[in-house]
């Protein structure tokens, strides 16, 4: 059996933006395995910009506990069960759990765990992708509370990133008009280019109420946000009536070192009888199956694209997660261990 495991641990709480330094890999000895604990090797973790709320010490929520300082950094997981003294769980099974950024994870199984189909598509990293919580995200977001329908126009901020990257085209297969956000001019090109968003609005230029209007000339009927921040402020300006906002996340304010200001004009939702809808979308475990049954169809198909962000090995974890916050991604970003 293996007896060594490196992990990633939280080595100094992030001032602002990650930085590679605020990470450090450690050897670590793994645990004898206790009646009901399983072992589970990490093939792939997954960088989710999310995480970096419980990297405060005091997160601001309760969603979950603040990651201690010098202990391993808390994070979503492709594994596999190794051993097990769990009745329910089988050697050779692969689980998307929150473990940690770490080789090697002995458990109770207690932690967020979703287990993969039997027969598992290829390639796994998939299940914390497009059939993991970012791509369902896209899909339960935008068919549940954005009910998008054909010819409406939907605005996708941090349109390259995980999800959405998938947000943008699963409004295409639905005939509507889609546009994404990015930061600079080659990935807003490979906006349009590589995942078939009808136009692009580049989030780093001066004017970005005159980009929006270009990109979007007959308004927003659907804001996917990512990103929350000023930038929902210039969105809501441009709804049209009955607008859908899906309030996914909010990336700009995760490493804000003061709270940012909400939006000016929420007048806007009274006026266009619009609609703001937040959701976590790990509620839906249930019903995983069925939204990864559709989206597998339409890759199958060739309709929907996956861009990975992909690195290799633990050592590259840190600077992984780091790059979310720059916006060095490209698809979903994972790490192969
Ligand atoms: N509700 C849920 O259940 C759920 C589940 C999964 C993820 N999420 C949320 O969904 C959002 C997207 O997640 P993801 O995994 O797909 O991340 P991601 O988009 O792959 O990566 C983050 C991207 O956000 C943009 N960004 C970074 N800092 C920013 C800032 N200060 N202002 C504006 N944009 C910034 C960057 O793109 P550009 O530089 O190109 O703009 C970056 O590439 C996150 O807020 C995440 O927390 C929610």
């Amino acid at each position: 059996m293996t007896t060594t495991n490196h992990a990633v641990v939280l080595a100094a709480r992030p001032n602002g933006a990650p930085v590679e330094s605020d990470f450090r890999v450690e050897q670590r000895p793994i645990p004898p395995l206790a009646p009901g604990q399983i072992l589970c090797r990490n093939l792939f973790i997954s960088l989710d910009a999310g995480f970096r709320n419980w990297m405060d010490e005091d997160s601001g929520d309760n969603v979950l506990p603040a990651m201690p300082l010098g202990e391993p950094v808390m994070g979503l997981t492709l594994s596999q069960v190794m051993e097990s003294q769990h009745p329910d769980y089988q050697p050779g099974e692969y689980l998307m759990a929150r473990f940690a950024w770490e080789e090697h994870t002995v458990t109770d199984a207690g932690d967020f765990i979703s287990r993969l189909p039997s027969k598992p598509r290829d390639p796994l990293s998939h299940y914390l992708g497009v059939l993991g919580d970012t791509g369902l995200s896209a899909y339960f977001g935008l068919t549940d509370h954005g009910r998008v329908q054909t010819g409406e126009t939907v605005l996708v901020s941090a349109a390259a990133g995980a999800v959405g990257s998938i947000a943008g085209q699963i409004a295409r297969i639905h005939g509507a008009r889609a546009v994404g956000i990015a930061s600079g001019a080659e990935k807003c090109a490979q906006l349009i280019d590589v995942l078939g968003y009808d136009a692009a609005v580049d989030r780093t230029q001066a004017d970005i109420d005159a980009a929006i209007e270009r990109a979007c000339p007959n308004g927003v009927d659907v804001y996917f946000d990512n990103v929350g921040g000023p930038l929902l402020e210039h969105v809501l300006d441009q709804i049209n009536e009955d607008a859908r906002i899906l309030l996914c996340g909010a990336v700009a304010s995760y490493s804000a070192t003061e709270p940012l200001p909400g939006p000016r004009n929420l007048f806007q939702l009274t006026t266009k009888h619009a609609s703001m809808h937040g959701f976590m979308t790990h509620l839906q475990l249930p019903r995983y199956d069925e939204a990864r049954d559709v989206l597998g169809g339409w890759i199958d198909a060739g309709r929907i694209t996956v861009p990975e962000h992909r690195l290799e090995g633990i050592d590259n974890v840190g600077r992984a997660f780091c790059d979310l916050f720059r916006g060095a991604n490209f698809g979903k970003s994972v790490v192969a261990l």
